[in-house]
């Protein structure tokens, strides 16, 4: 049933018509009345329903709505948890009982239910999946879903009906801290993942947010760096990635960062929230600040932020007090307050939140939730190296050597607000740092027993790899050797640099030296460079794999899986080939004021090393498989002014495998930041000997130019190529010219007449 304006407007008017129900109160000390009205009518559009319940509210009411209190037992600035937070939790916002506006639970992150640290009270367990950069790495839309709604239904089992999930911020510096959290460096790949993550979350009837809005693309110095990026150079990569994201998952939230943008805080940014999100973009939601980055109330206010999040972790309770006392004195207007309230109700109704009230407690499915992370992680893999097949390991080897990394006992995970406490504990204790951005956690899946279980008859032997010498002697005498390397980032934590950690490089190289049947597993949050790369015969990137990881791992080196993830990463060979040799900030000094500017605007990633010439280590796309493919048959058109392409895909081998066909255009003539953009792709599987016929549309955005100037989205009238490859260095790629209109677009991606 739909609402005419007239007949919403009469509802409005009977605003005051609405019903007293006892309710049974949380507390039975204070019982209190539910009022019920045109608002509780399910048949009414969100907007409807919040612009109704709205009008119902005092301003008391309406403040307590717009800014939530910290939830962690770890007490900033002397500041109490409010007694109502869950344990662990991020943050709890007062509801309004009487009008059963629920009061809202907030749980990390992207990864699974977290944890936050110091906690008095006993941890929670929960499924972790692999990192976001695992899930993007798969290319696999249904695993990001699954995923998403995965986490999604623990953090509702646990009470929780906010989850800060969604972390899309492009890969623009592969030394961040967080790119474990995000999905990599193109727009549509990572905007495409996170979105369906968001859905699969939300779809439990909870909140997700959309983060960090925009541009917090390091840690060192993230409270007060000023990301310098021009307007359009934006709108094509860092924004696009979170317009996809948008788009696609509908979030009921979107996270502003912590970082100056063009000389402007973010969650005061006029550009960014009011501008780009709210007006240009229509996002209906609401913004929440990312914890300790508010620095005003009416400027905050007047651009767009809508609720400020764990105010102890800011200089003031920037929208308490202080946010009436400006809505008193006109500098904020009342319409405004009005709006933020709106908003966030309207998230509230439009994802199910008012309708389908949480509770603490819920059976969660461990073992469901296991395998579910599980398939997440086998296709996140990436074989990078496969040579004299070493790859996959034969159940009848009879003597293997597995070195370093712990992997006796787990795998590793990243560091900060997004740790998930694992299901059966942690694997290590008393790793430095055990505080903040720590603890160091290595979820207890250990890839030793499962390669034990791979392979019954084989005499395995483990050793921690401390001592280079004595595990290459160890090596020497092996079948193989499958030596794990990893690599601790987090939030608040940048890699120093691209190299493995404590001496990891060294022992690779010497264990190679003794043994060239020697496989490397990395467990890194992003790129590294592998100056052994030459003497090893294997390499396979696992990522943070998560609470499966170890499975996963055995799974996939026994190949009982087929590898097929590709890298949704460049893995550069050398720092020198960064726009930014060097990281800027001072970490030692995480307050001192600087710039970071990204000239490249949207050349990142692959579109750079294009751009330049440079030959990466491993480009972006790329992956091997224990099969091989075939294309043909490309073709292109265009059929409703969208440009469609076609193509087959044959598996050449003789073993089912999964290949990730990826479509790259390019205008013929250049004049784009880069040679090609990625302008879509399929994963699928296939059996020996078989073909399939894949198609697929390019979004018009992908062959734009954004003109700030005009807000419009720009196709120029001419030749375009379009390469079927099997990553972005692909000399071998299939090529086609199609011949594409003159089109315009607004903001939104829509054509304009
Ligand atoms: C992080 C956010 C997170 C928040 C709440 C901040 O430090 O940047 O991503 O959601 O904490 O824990």
């Amino acid at each position: 049933m739909t609402f005419s304006k007239t007949t919403l407007a009469l509802a409005i008017a009977c605003t005051l018509c609405g019903t007293a129900h006892q309710a049974v109160a949380a507390d039975p000390a204070k019982p209190f009345t539910v009022l019920t009205g045109a608002w509780s009518n399910r048949a009414l559009d969100p907007d409807q329903r919040s612009a109704l319940l709205l009008a119902q509210m005092t301003q008391d009411e309406k403040l307590k709505l717009v800014i939530s209190h910290f939830g962690s037992d770890f007490e900033p600035k002397g500041t109490k948890k409010h007694p109502k937070a869950l344990p662990h939790s991020a943050a709890y916002v007062e509801g309004v009982p009487r009008l059963g506006i629920p009061d809202l639970f907030e749980t990390d992150a992207g990864i699974g239910v977290a944890t936050q640290g110091s906690g008095k009270a006993a941890p929670r367990e929960r499924t972790a999946l692999p990192s976001g950069l695992g899930t993007a790495a798969t290319w696999n839309r249904e695993l990001a879903l699954q995923g998403g709604a995965m986490i999604g239904a623990e953090a509702r089992a646990s009470g929780f009906n906010v989850m800060l999930a969604g972390g899309v911020n492009l890969q623009r510096e592969p030394r961040n801290g967080r790119n474990f959290e995000y999905a990599g460096e193109d727009p549509l790949l990572a905007g495409t993942m996170v979105g369906l993550q968001i859905k699969g979350i939300q779809s439990n009837h909870i909140v997700s947010t959309l983060k960090h809005f925009a541009v917090n693309s390091q840690e060192t110095g993230r409270f007060v760096l000023d990301a310098r990026l021009d307007d359009a150079g934006a709108r094509m990569s860092d924004l696009l990635a979170l317009q996809f994201a948008m788009e696609v998952g509908d979030p009921g939230s979107v996270m502003c960062a912590y970082n100056r943008v063009n000389g402007v805080y973010a969650c005061e940014s006029n550009y960014l929230l009011k501008e780009v999100l709210k007006q240009d973009w229509g996002f209906k939601g609401y913004v929440m600040s990312d914890w300790g980055a508010v620095h005003s109330t009416v400027a905050a206010a007047n651009s767009g932020l809508d609720q400020q999040s764990g105010w102890e972790f800011d200089a003031s309770q920037y929208f308490g007090g202080a946010l009436r006392e400006a809505v008193e004195n006109g500098a904020v207007a009342q319409s405004r307050l009005d709006d933020m309230v709106k908003r966030i109700l309207r998230a509230l109704y439009a994802t199910g939140v008012m309708d389908h009230p949480v509770a603490e407690g819920g059976a969660i499915d461990y073992a469901a939730h296991a395998l579910v992370s599980r398939s997440d992680a086998e296709e996140a893999m990436v074989l990078l190296k496969n040579s004299k097949k070493l790859l996959p390991l034969n159940a009848n080897v009879r003597k293997i050597v597995v070195i370093g990394a712990h992997a006796d006992v787990g795998v590793l995970s990243g560091g900060g607000s997004s740790q998930v406490y694992p299901v059966g504990g942690m694997a290590v204790q008393g790793l430095e740092p055990s505080s903040w951005p720590g603890p160091v956690v290595y979820f207890p899946s250990s890839p030793l027993a499962h390669i034990r279980a791979q392979a019954p008859k084989a005499d395995v032997t483990f050793h921690d790899g401390r001592d280079a010498k004595a595990a290459a002697r160890l090596a020497a005498g092996a079948d193989v050797v499958l030596v794990f390397a990893d690599q601790w980032i987090g939030e608040a934590n940048d890699a120093r640099s691209l190299s493995l950690p404590n001496n990891q490089d060294a022992l690779i190289a010497a264990v190679a030296g003794a043994n060239p049947n020697t496989a490397v597993v990395l467990l890194t949050g992003g790129p590294v460079t592998m100056p052994w790369l030459d003497q090893v015969g294997a390499v396979l990137a696992a990522w943070y794999p998560g609470s499966s990881g170890g499975e996963a791992i055995a799974r996939v080196l026994f190949g009982v899986v087929n590898p097929s993830g590709r890298l949704p990463a460049t893995f550069p060979a050398a720092e020198s080939q960064l726009p930014r040799p060097l990281l800027d900030g001072d970490r030692e000094n995480e307050h001192k004021r600087f710039s970071v500017n990204y000239f490249e605007g949207a050349s990142v990633g692959y579109k750079w090393f294009d751009a330049k010439g440079l030959t990466p280590l491993f480009p972006f796309g790329y992956g091997l498989s224990y099969t091989s493919f075939g294309y043909s048959d490309l073709k292109s058109e265009v059929k409703g002014g969208n440009l469609h392409v076609s193509f087959k895909v044959s598996n050449k081998g003789s073993v089912a495998g999964k290949e990730v066909a990826q479509i790259y255009v390019a205008p013929v003539k250049g004049g784009w930041e880069a040679p090609k953009r990625l302008g879509g792709w399929d994963k699928v599987d296939l059996a020996p000997g078989q073909t399939k016929q894949l198609s697929l549309v390019v979004d018009p955005r992908l062959l734009a130019m954004f003109d700030s100037k005009s807000k419009r989205w720009r196709v120029a009238a001419g030749q375009y190529e379009v390469m079927l490859a099997q990553h972005a260095g692909d000399t071998q790629a299939s090529r086609v010219t199609v011949s594409l209109p003159k089109r315009t677009l607004d903001a939104r991606g829509k054509d304009v007449k």
